[in-house]
């Protein structure tokens, strides 16, 4: 039977969770697909419960599943922890790279009936359907750090193997061919060696894929052009920290934060996850969107049991009931009729 592990983590983690596995459970028990589903204390909540934010029964349990679902972690309470505990570092780049989960996949898209929504112009977003592909395990992020006293300085080295960047790319070029077949490679060429090795093998791929026309384009440059003409993009693949701001820039694209769903996969595995953090302003009171989540939910489906169809009814529910006018905060206007989490939830459910 397939194994899903489900870690809810910190903040809304712990509300918008519930709502994405109803969703699933529902749409499985249609398809006579018997599933399990585990839960595993993450983040924050796991350091309260047993003193770690990654606990080993947490990652052999993320290991031993098919996928993942994950929440978010993070919060206020944890924040002077040292790298190796708090749980953004400990917990989530430790599932990241223990599991190898080195392709993040972020699909933006503009649902007509959230068009109003965005701050940004309704002619410039209408019609916008790009997905950004951001390396997850490599780079900055997971870099040599340091620190000294006196006088004090500090430093992150930002690395790349060959091997990380090519297999990044490989993932952008595919999901290119399954598209409009145009990638934009985002990089700072101009000024890092890491983006000058990315460069080059972008273009060696290239010569593996004529059909894909293939552009570079400074992180600078791409994110004016995010706002200023976003329907340019189709692909966009770049590396771990550039694709972390990006995609946050981007999701206003969609509408709101609490709509950008993300996958990331290793090659055999994968883990879903909405692109947005833990919320603290707005945890506990039932406000936060859980359609970021129950749309990571849909990718799941998709990408880890193949089961498209699944998939296409979420995708289609969440559609409808924004075309109903459900509305979390995020998402309203003056005047609109503002819904919680859990009738978010319910009214997917409903249109399911
Ligand atoms: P955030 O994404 O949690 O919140 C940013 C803003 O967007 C807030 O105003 C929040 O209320 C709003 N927002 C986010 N998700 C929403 C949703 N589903 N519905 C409605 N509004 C939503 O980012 P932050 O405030 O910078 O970080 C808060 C905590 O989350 C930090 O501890 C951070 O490290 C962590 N974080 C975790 C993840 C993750 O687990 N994947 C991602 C980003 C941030
Ligand atoms: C995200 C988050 C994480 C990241 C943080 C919480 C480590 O912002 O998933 O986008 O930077 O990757
Ligand atoms: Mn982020």
């Amino acid at each position: 039977m397939p194994k899903i592990a489900v870690l809810p983590g910190d903040g809304i983690g712990q509300e918008i969770i519930p709502q994405a596995v109803r969703v699933l459970k529902a749409v499985l028990a249609e398809a006579d697909a018997d599933f399990e589903f585990q839960d595993y204390p993450v983040g924050g909540a796991a350091i309260e419960l047993v003193g770690k934010a990654l606990p080993d029964e947490t990652l052999q349990g993320c290991r031993e599943a098919d996928a993942v679902l994950l929440g978010a972690v993070g919060g206020h309470q944890w924040d002077h922890l040292p790298a190796s505990e708090r749980p953004e570092t400990a917990a989530l780049l430790g599932l990241r790279k223990g599991l190898n989960f080195y392709a993040n996949i972020r699909p933006v898209r503009m649902i007509p009936s959230l068009l109003a929504t965005s701050t940004l112009k309704e002619d410039v977003l209408d019609g916008v359907d790009m997905v950004v592909i951001r390396e997850l395990t490599g780079g900055v992020y997971f870099g040599e750090k340091g620190r000294s006293d006196n006088p004090r300085s500090a430093y992150d080295k930002m690395s790349y193997s060959e091997e990380e960047i090519r297999r990044i790319l490989v993932q952008g070029f595919e999901t290119a061919m399954l598209r409009n077949k145009k990638l934009c490679s985002v990089d700072k060429a101009n000024v890092l060696e890491t983006s000058r090795l990315w460069r080059e093998i972008a273009n060696e791929l290239a010569k593996e894929y004529p059909e894909v026309e293939l552009t570079h384009m400074y992180v600078d440059n791409a994110a004016m052009q995010l706002v200023r003409n976003p329907k340019q993009f189709d692909v966009i693949v770049t590396e771990n920290m550039f694709g972390d701001i990006l995609t946050d820039l981007a999701s206003m694209l969609g509408g709101s934060i609490g709509m950008l769903s993300s996958a990331s996969l290793s090659g055999s595995q994968g883990m879903y996850e909405p692109a947005h953090g833990s919320a603290p302003d707005i945890a506990g009171k039932n406000l936060a969107n859980p359609l970021a989540t129950i749309l990571s939910a849909a990718l799941m489906l998709r990408y880890s049991f193949g089961m498209e169809a699944e998939a296409l009814r979420i995708e289609n529910a969440v559609e409808k009931v924004l075309e109903q006018g459900y509305r979390t905060g995020d998402l309203a206007q003056a005047g609109d009729k503002v819904v919680g989490t859990i009738e978010m939830g319910d009214a997917v459910l409903a249109a399911l």
